[in-house]
């Protein structure tokens, strides 16, 4: 007679230290589990997370207590219907196609030379407090012309609303500070959000400002929520998920040559590190009618919370799950930042992420500039190190051991 492990806790630190072996654990044992520490339903199979993110019976109001506090309004992932994709086409033209490669590359490039040139001639850096934790974030703010001079701030307001999301334990103090972090941003905001309605330039808040879609503006409390959310949801995920990448790639030598020696193989690189290691590893939905899953049935109005770092491991969806590689064959780089992807990092449906394809485009200006300056990088360490965090997760730290190239020679052309 088999025993049936017992179901892991997601609030205890055996899970925040690891929580691969739980999610196994989920999935062959427990694919609809009420978890009585958030009580929610936790569902942790391909099919199921990926239907949560597709099927519209499965709504997002849990954002209504989740979010909306932390932005001091109602945003993006919180929106549904006609509401939602005015709002998304507000916003979404500056992050794809020509608006982004012709008026934001520059930008994009232009943060990730001047990160690095402070750290050009150093023997070893940590890579997440100088150049992850601050590229996506000096990248938002120059893309809503927003003073730079005051990105410890902005560091510090999307920190504090990045915890009140992943507050799962309901901690009061966490709360507080993410409420008045919403406050403190949108009283930062608000007169240059009167300027730039009346001088108005080529910046993204502007855009915000101005811009009318089906004869809708948004009012001054919109836009303070939506910055909110953008630096939210932009800064830290891209964060992660370049330490993540480089810290897949470090361990993997042989996996880091080949995409220093064809750079084309950089989005897989990319893709595979936000299967493998999401930098969101769940994501909470609240279904408008009673739905059956594998497992159960979950009532109408309950909270589920759909575990993506699970889902891209399912053993059902993709072979050897647990192992890293770039050149997998069930995982197609072309779609992987669309809403066809094969991976659910970015969720998919009606919310699949708005920044997808800016992310992208970071990730693969940060790597080839930091892979040219340096042609050989190590662990400082001499090992990895973990990763950290429930909700999003990934290294805090990443000492990484550089050799730079010759007088900024490119190692590729040397
Ligand atoms: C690797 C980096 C990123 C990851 C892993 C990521 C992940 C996600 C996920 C999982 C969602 C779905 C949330 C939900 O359905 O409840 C989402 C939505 C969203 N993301 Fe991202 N994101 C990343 C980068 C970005 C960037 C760079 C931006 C833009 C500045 C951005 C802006 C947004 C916005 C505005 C939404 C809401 C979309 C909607 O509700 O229609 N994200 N993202």
């Amino acid at each position: 007679m088999t025993t049936l492990p017992p179901p892991p806790d997601i609030l205890s630190p055996e899970f925040a230290a690891d929580p691969y072996p739980a999610y196994r654990i989920l999935r062959e044992h427990y694919p609809l589990f009420h978890d009585p520490g958030t009580d929610s339903f936790l569902i942790s199979r391909y099919e199921d997370v990926a239907r949560a993110f597709r099927d519209p019976v499965f709504t997002s109001d849990n954002y209504e207590w989740q979010l909306e506090p932390a932005h001091g309004g109602r945003t993006l992932p919180q929106m549904s219907g006609r509401e939602h994709s005015v709002r998304r086409a507000l916003v979404a033209p500056a992050l794809r196609g020509r608006e982004l490669r012709e008026k934001f590359l520059p930008v994009i490039e232009r943060n990730a030379r001047e990160l690095i040139d402070a750290f050009r001639d150093a023997p070893e850096i940590d890579l997440v407090a100088r150049f992850a934790t601050r590229f996506p974030i000096n990248v938002i703010v120059d893309m809503l012309g927003l003073d730079r001079a005051d990105h410890d701030r902005f560091h510090g307001w999307y920190a504090s609303v990045v915890g009140f999301l992943s507050n799962l334990a309901q901690d009061p103090e966490t709360a507080d500070a993410g409420r008045r972090a919403g406050r403190e941003l949108a009283a930062y905001l608000l007169p240059v959000i009167q300027e730039r309605r009346a001088t108005p330039g080529d910046d993204l808040l502007s855009t915000l400002c101005t811009a009318e879609v089906e004869g809708t503006r948004m009012n001054d409390q919109d836009i303070t929520s939506f910055v909110s959310l953008l630096l939210a949801a932009g800064g830290e995920t891209t964060d992660k998920a370049l330490a993540a990448l480089f810290r897949n790639l470090l361990a993997h030598p042989d996996q880091l040559a080949a995409v220093r020696a064809d750079r084309s193989l950089i989005p897989a690189a990319f893709a595979e590190t936000l299967r493998y290691t999401p930098p969101v590893q769940m994501i909470m939905r609240q279904p408008a009618a009673e739905v059956t899953l594998s497992g159960g049935t979950v009532p109408a109005g309950a909270t589920v919370t759909c575990l993506i770092g699970s889902a891209n491991r399912d053993e059902r969806h993709y072979s050897r799950p647990d192992t890293f590689h770039v050149l997998r064959g069930d995982l197609t780089p072309a779609t992987a930042f669309s809403a066809a992807a094969d991976h659910v990092a970015f969720a998919l449906g009606r919310h699949f992420c708005v920044g997808a394809l800016l992310a992208k485009t970071e990730v693969e200006v940060a790597v080839n500039q930091l892979l040219d300056a340096f042609p050989a990088m190590d662990f400082a360490e001499g090992r990895a190190p973990a990763d950290a965090g429930v909700f999003t997760r990934g290294p805090e730290r990443l000492r990484v051991r550089l050799v730079p190239g010759e007088d900024g020679v490119r190692a590729r052309e040397a």
